[in-house]
């Protein structure tokens, strides 16, 4: 794999969509830092990337704690010697009908998928000012962050989980207009229904519902989706390595929606 002499972080790159952005970016070129709060997992995408020619490095952290995801970014970034991209990736996926919904709930998710953005922002906003864009326009640094469909339009029992996904597209909204002056971009992308551990834990819940398998529970909401098949974790990888990639530089403050034609906008 050609290295581009550039370092991107992504958490919650133990599985899932996190573990192929991871994948995809090493292969574009980047090194990689893989952050997730299950170090085993974290170790395995890193290691997948070595044995395949790329650069990488595992880092525990949990991203609701800020003291943790500071000196998790900084050890990426001392370890590297740069962060060129920031990948505010993990979260937490429960479904809460309304009248379910719980003190401890709310806190804990809102905690992870916002709170683990915005500490993401600050902590790599740090690294990223260590350059001055040399004229109007240049990019030194991009944020990118995990919003979803369900952050695009209210679906059932996901009042909490969708909330958080909302917030996604209001921090990158004010990220972008904050952070234009400094040379640093802000993006998020909205993936549909995709094929992830995450994924298969909600498709398997109304499988047992109903009797049937995941396969099954899985193919319900490829009923909604306009191309005909639910989205693999790749898709969602492909559309972050373009608003991680030069070819993005002229976009900011935007979330794009990764869904097979679920939600138009
Ligand atoms: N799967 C989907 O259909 C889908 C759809 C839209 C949006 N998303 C979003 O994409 C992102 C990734 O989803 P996924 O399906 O790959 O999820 P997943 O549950 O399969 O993987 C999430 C990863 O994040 C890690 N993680 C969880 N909490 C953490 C914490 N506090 N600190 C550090 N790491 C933590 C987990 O250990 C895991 O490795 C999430 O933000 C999710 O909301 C997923």
């Amino acid at each position: 794999m050609p290295m581009n002499g550039k370092v991107a972080i992504v958490t919650g790159a133990g599985q899932g969509i996190g573990r192929a952005i991871a994948a995809r970016l090493a292969k574009d070129g980047f090194a990689i830092g893989c952050l997730d709060f299950n170090l085993d997992t974290a170790r395995e995408t890193a290691s997948q990337i070595s044995a395949a020619g790329g650069k990488a490095m595992a880092v525990k952290v949990d991203v609701a704690d800020r003291e943790e995801v500071f000196k998790a970014v900084d050890s990426v970034a001392d370890a590297y010697g740069r962060l060129d991209v920031m990948i505010n990736n993990a979260g937490l996926g429960p479904t809460t009908p309304i009248e379910d919904i719980t003190p401890e709930i709310y806190h804990k998710v809102f905690d992870v998928n916002v709170g683990g953005t915005y500490w993401g922002i600050q902590a790599a906003i740090k690294h990223f000012k260590k350059r001055k864009p040399s004229k109007k326009g240049e990019v030194v640094g991009k944020i990118i962050s995990a919003s979803s469909q369900a952050g695009q339009v209210g679906n059932p029992d996901l009042a909490v989980y969708g909330a958080t996904k909302f917030a996604i597209r209001g921090i990158t909204q004010t990220a972008a207009k904050d952070l234009a002056p400094l040379g640093i971009t802000a993006n998020a992308y909205c993936p549909g229904i995709v094929r992830t551990p995450m994924m298969e834990g909600i498709a398997q819940k109304v499988a047992d519902e109903n009797g049937k398998s995941l396969e099954w529970g899985l193919e319900q909401w490829a009923k909604n989706v306009l191309l005909g098949r639910i989205s693999e974790p790749e898709d969602v990888a492909a559309c972050v390595a373009f608003l991680s990639g030069p070819d993005s530089d002229y976009i900011t403050g935007q979330a794009l929606i990764v869904d097979g034609g679920m939600v138009f906008n």
